[in-house]
């Protein structure tokens, strides 16, 4: 593959100028390529900082269009709504999941009514925000049951399609998820729903911060790691996505994103499909506390995200692309 020989070849003509640096570039980045999380909170009137990540905010449904506002007029084409259930809705069940009325759907409806199809609106299917244990299914005798959790994620999944949401993004890492949600959507007339399968999904402490942001934080009783992948692994990534491709997902996720580019990379190389990168709140307060320190200069945020684009990713889910404008600058 090496195609020529110093002194014949000296790699740095190239990069010389700068105008023969962005001739040569293989990477961009576009608001095009984000998609914006936003965490919800009960009440109204409320923009209240999560105090792990810097810089992020939990809004009520109604102050919503501030930041969907900066949302479209940025161009990021598409919102992942992420709630944070007060302690009194929460039960073993999370049941509140199914509640017509809960966070995500109103937030849903208020977005749609006033925006249309301007941005597309995704979210989660999994119980964590909702259940007093803090896991994604159904615990029983210490156990996630896997097929009885899928029942209620197709109801979950049947009530967010009702309410208007356009991509559905299984979280929650069972078995089986994702056929049987597919089927159920159709079954329902939601056909032109997508799916956005968190196919590889790694048991990781780089979601910390997300917790404390949703509230489940204190909650969780264990660990995830019988649903949630082993980080050593990457052939049983492959496997995932090969199955949840059979069963209908459109579009697969890989999270954590930075420690991950490797399982990106080999996914899109040997599926070809959209490969979505989830740079997750861990990995977005770190770097965030590391630039307020001045250990690093801000110049890291924009490498971080064009390393997604690199390995391969369609797009990237990042609590950064609400100032993606001025990142890309
Ligand atoms: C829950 C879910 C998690 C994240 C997104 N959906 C946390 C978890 O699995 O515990 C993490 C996102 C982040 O850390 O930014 N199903």
């Amino acid at each position: 593959m090496i195609t020529g020989n110093y002194p014949n070849l000296r790699l740095r003509r190239n990069r010389k100028q700068s105008w023969s640096r962005r001739l040569i570039q293989e990477s961009e980045l576009s608001p095009n390529d984000f998609i914006l999380p936003i965490f919800l909170v009960d009440g109204s009137n409320k923009r209240e900082p999560v105090s792990t990540m810097p810089g992020v905010y939990r809004y009520t449904v109604n102050r919503i269009s501030q930041v969907v506002d900066r949302a479209i007029k940025i161009g990021i084409p598409m919102v992942a709504l992420f709630p944070k259930t007060k302690n009194s809705l929460k039960n073993e069940i999370g049941s509140e999941s199914l509640n017509k009325n809960n966070l995500v759907c109103k937030a849903i409806i208020e977005i749609k009514k006033r925006y249309k199809n301007k941005i597309g609106i995704m979210c989660d299917v999994a119980l964590d925000p909702y259940t007093s244990h803090g896991h994604d299914g159904l615990v029983r005798s210490n156990q996630i049951i896997n097929d009885e959790t899928i029942e209620v994620l197709i109801n979950q999944s049947l009530l967010q399609a009702e309410m208007g949401c356009d991509v559905l993004a299984p979280s929650d890492m069972m078995d089986g998820r994702i056929g049987k949600i597919r089927k159920a959507l159709d079954k329902s007339g939601y056909q032109n729903v997508q799916i956005l399968s968190y196919a590889a999904k790694y048991a990781s402490s780089f979601y910390g911060p997300f917790r404390d942001a949703v509230g489940s934080k204190g909650s969780l009783k264990g660990d995830k790691k019988t649903y949630q992948m082993d980080f050593r692994n990457s052939d049983e990534a492959l496997r995932e996505v090969a199955l949840d491709i059979k069963e209908g997902a459109d579009m697969v996720m890989v999270k954590p994103g930075m420690p991950y580019l490797d399982i990106i990379k080999s996914i899109k190389e040997k599926f070809r499909i959209p490969v979505f990168a989830y740079q997750v709140s861990g990995e977005y307060s770190l770097i965030s506390n590391a630039i307020q320190k001045k250990l690093i200069n801000e110049d890291a945020i924009f490498e971080s995200l064009v390393a997604f684009k690199r390995a391969g990713a369609s797009a990237i889910v990042s609590y950064y692309a609400d100032r993606i404008d001025k990142i890309i600058k």
